[in-house]
């Protein structure tokens, strides 16, 4: 359905200063989930904003990643792969290491997780320094795969983590 759009989703936001470390607010997506009306408008936000991409796969970060990209792929009636962290997918994986915002991290896929020419978006739930989103495009190119964009739930401008990804990104809920 297309979801109304003059409906704040931030009021649903809750921000809680230095978590996980010292300096760092974090954007607590735990009670937009809560909400059953401000879920459904959100993903339905994020469908409609990839949905002329006309994507075969969805590839899904984890782990609040997971939570965005699943019901996107049921909406618009596509696969769904699993972009994880280490240690956590059977069988052969191809993986990439990376920096974050706060630490470092390394994610994995499964190697015949795309084929040849299936056309992929790639969903977060949040857009911070661009780092995580950058790595995972990166990632599934190795296998060849055709990116044909990304969105997030979430993206903060100020950090200008657009500026890292090469291919179209959709953003439902901006904060500058
Ligand atoms: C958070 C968030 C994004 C990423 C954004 O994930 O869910 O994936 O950081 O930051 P960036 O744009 O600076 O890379 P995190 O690795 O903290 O873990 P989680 O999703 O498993 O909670
Ligand atoms: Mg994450």
């Amino acid at each position: 359905f297309t979801p109304p759009t003059n409906i704040d989703l931030k009021k649903y936001i809750r921000t809680i200063p230095n978590y996980p470390h010292e300096g760092i607010l974090f954007y607590d997506i735990s009670t937009l989930l809560r909400n059953a009306d401000a879920w459904q408008i959100a993903s339905a936000r994020m469908a409609h904003g990839i949905a002329a991409w006309q994507p075969d796969l969805i590839a899904g970060i984890e782990s609040r990643g997971f939570v965005s990209a699943s019901p996107l792929a049921t909406a618009l009636g596509c696969g769904m792969i699993m972009i994880r962290k280490p240690g956590k997918l059977p069988g052969k994986t191809i993986s990439i290491d990376y920096d974050l915002e706060y630490g470092q991290n390394c994610i994995h896929i499964q190697e015949d997780a795309i084929k040849p020419g299936q056309r992929v978006v790639i969903i977060d739930d949040l857009l911070a320094t661009g780092g995580t989103l950058q790595a995972a495009i990166k990632l599934l190119r190795k296998t060849g795969a055709n990116i044909i964009g990304a969105a997030a739930l979430i993206e903060l401008k100020n950090l200008k983590g657009r500026e890292k990804i090469d291919v179209p990104l959709f953003s439902a809920i901006t904060y500058n």
